[in-house]
C-alpha cells in the first residue's frame, strides 16, 4: 500500500506522468505559520528537540500545499550536538559550534552510539508525523553528509570556501579522519534509529560537496557515503536513500552506482540535458529549480518549472528545487509552481 505513495514510486525506478513534489527548506521562515511557532519555542535548537513543535511546523508545508512528502524537522548540526559538541544557532547569522582543531577535540567528542539519548526527541517527532501525515505523504529523515558536518564542527560555523577543514584533512590527516570516522558512525546509528521510528526515505545532505576535487572527493564523498548507505541498507534492505552532493559537477556522473544511492539530487547549476543522458540512466533524480524563482515568481518560475519537468520527465523524476526555499520567497509562488507541475 505504501508503495501508492508517488515518492516511493519514483524512488523505485517508476516514471510517472506527473513527478512528486516537495521543497527543501519547505518548512521554514517563508511561512508565517513557521515564524510564528518559531517564536513560540524561542530558540532553534528547542524547536527541533520538542516533538510536538518539530511535527507542528513539519506539517504546515503539507497542510498548506499538499506535497508528496514531508520531511522532518530538525537540523544536519544536531549530531555534532549529540556527539558532545556546543552548537547554537545566533538569529540572522546562523550556526556556531565549538570547534576541532586537534586530536584532543575528537578525544572529547562521545562514542558513535551514545547519540541516542539525546537524538529521542527527533525519533519521537517522526512517530507523531508517521500518526498525523496525510496517507499519501511519505515521511523523509535526513542527516548532513560527514564531510560537511565536519566542516562546521572544525571552522565553528559555515564558511565560504571550507578553509579551516581543507586546512586539517591537509595538516592533521589522523585527527580529520578520525572525526570524519566518527561522524560516519554516529549517522549511520541515527538514520537507522529513524527508519526504526517510521522514516520511509532517507536524505543525505553533503551542501559543501562541491569544495572536494580529485581524489579528495572520492575520499571524503563518494566513500562516506558509500559506507553509510551500505551499512543502512544491510539493516533496512528497502529503504531508499537520496543522495545530494551538492555542486559535484561532473562528479554526479556515476554517483548514485558508487555509492548506492536510489536517488541523486541535482544542484541548480546542473544542466538537465546533460543530467537527463548521463545521471537519469542510473536511476532517479531530484531537482532542480533555482530558489530564486520562488521569490521573483512570475512566468519566468512557470516555464522554468515546466521545462524541468519535461526535460527529466523521461526518467524517473522528484521535482525539487536546486537547494533550499530563501526566507524571502513568495508562499504564493509555491502555489504557482505546484500547478505548473500538476496542472499541465
Ligand atoms: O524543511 C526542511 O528542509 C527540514 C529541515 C531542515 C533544516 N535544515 C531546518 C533549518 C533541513 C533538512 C536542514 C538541513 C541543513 N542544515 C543543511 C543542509 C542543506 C543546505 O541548506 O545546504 C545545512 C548546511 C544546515 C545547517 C544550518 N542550519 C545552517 C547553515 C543554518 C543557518 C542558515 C539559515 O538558513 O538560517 C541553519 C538553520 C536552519 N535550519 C533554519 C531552518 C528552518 C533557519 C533557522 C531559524 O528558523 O531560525
Amino acid at each position: 500500500m505504501t508503495k501508492d505513495k508517488l515518492l516511493l514510486r519514483a524512488l523505485a525506478g517508476e516514471t510517472l506522468d506527473v513527478p512528486p513534489v516537495w521543497l527543501m527548506r519547505q518548512a521554514g521562515r517563508y511561512l508565517p505559520e513557521y515564524r510564528a511557532t518559531r517564536a513560540k519555542a524561542g530558540d532553534f535548537l528547542i524547536l527541533c528537540y520538542t516533538p510536538e513543535l518539530a511535527a507542528e511546523v513539519t506539517l504546515q508545508p503539507i497542510r498548506r500545499y499538499g506535497f508528496d512528502a514531508a520531511i522532518m524537522f530538525a537540523d544536519i548540526l544536531l549530531i555534532p550536538d549529540a556527539l558532545g559538541a556546543d552548537v547554537w544557532f545566533v538569529t540572522g547569522e546562523g550556526p556556531r559550534l565549538s570547534t576541532i582543531t586537534g586530536a584532543d577535540g575528537v578525544a572529547r567528542l562521545k562514542p558513535a552510539d551514545a547519540i541516542h539519548d539525546h537524538l529521542a526527541p527527533v525519533y519521537e517527532t517522526l512517530r507523531i508525523l508517521r500518526r498525523e501525515l496525510p496517507e499519501e505523504t511519505a515521511l523523509i529523515g535526513f542527516a548532513g553528509a560527514p564531510w560537511t558536518v565536519a566542516t562546521y564542527m572544525i571552522a565553528g560555523r559555515g564558511t565560504p570556501d571550507q578553509g579551516p577543514a581543507h586546512e586539517l584533512r591537509q595538516s592533521d590527516q589522523a585527527t580529520f579522519d578520525a572525526l570524519m570516522d566518527r561522524i560516519t558512525g554516529a549517522t549511520i546509528e541515527y538514520l537507522s534509529a529513524q527508519v526504526d521510528a517510521g522514516a520511509e526515505v532517507l536524505k543525505l545532505f553533503d551542501s559543501w560537496a562541491g569544495s572536494l576535487k580529485g581524489n579528495a572527493f572520492d575520499q571524503y564523498c563518494v566513500a562516506p557515503a558509500r559506507k553509510i548507505i551500505s551499512a543502512l541498507k544491510l539493516r533496512h534492505p528497502d529503504i531508499p536513500i537520496i543522495a545530494f552532493p551538492r555542486e559535484a559537477g561532473q562528479r554526479y556522473e556515476g554517483f548514485a552506482k558508487a555509492t548506492g544511492a536510489d536517488c541523486v539530487a541535482l544542484d541548480t547549476a546542473v544542466d538537465l540535458n546533460w543530467a537527463a543522458d548521463v545521471v537519469q540512466k542510473d536511476g532517479c533524480v531530484q531537482g532542480n529549480l533555482d530558489p530564486r524563482l520562488m521569490v521573483t515568481g512570475g512566468t519566468a518560475l512557470t516555464t522554468e518549472t515546466q521545462r524541468i519537468a519535461r526535460a527529466l520527465g523521461n526518467g524517473p523524476h522528484i521535482f525539487n528545487l536546486g537547494h533550499g526555499i530563501t526566507p524571502d520567497a513568495d508562499p504564493e509562488n509555491v502555489h504557482r509552481l505546484l500547478e505548473a507541475v500538476r496542472g499541465g
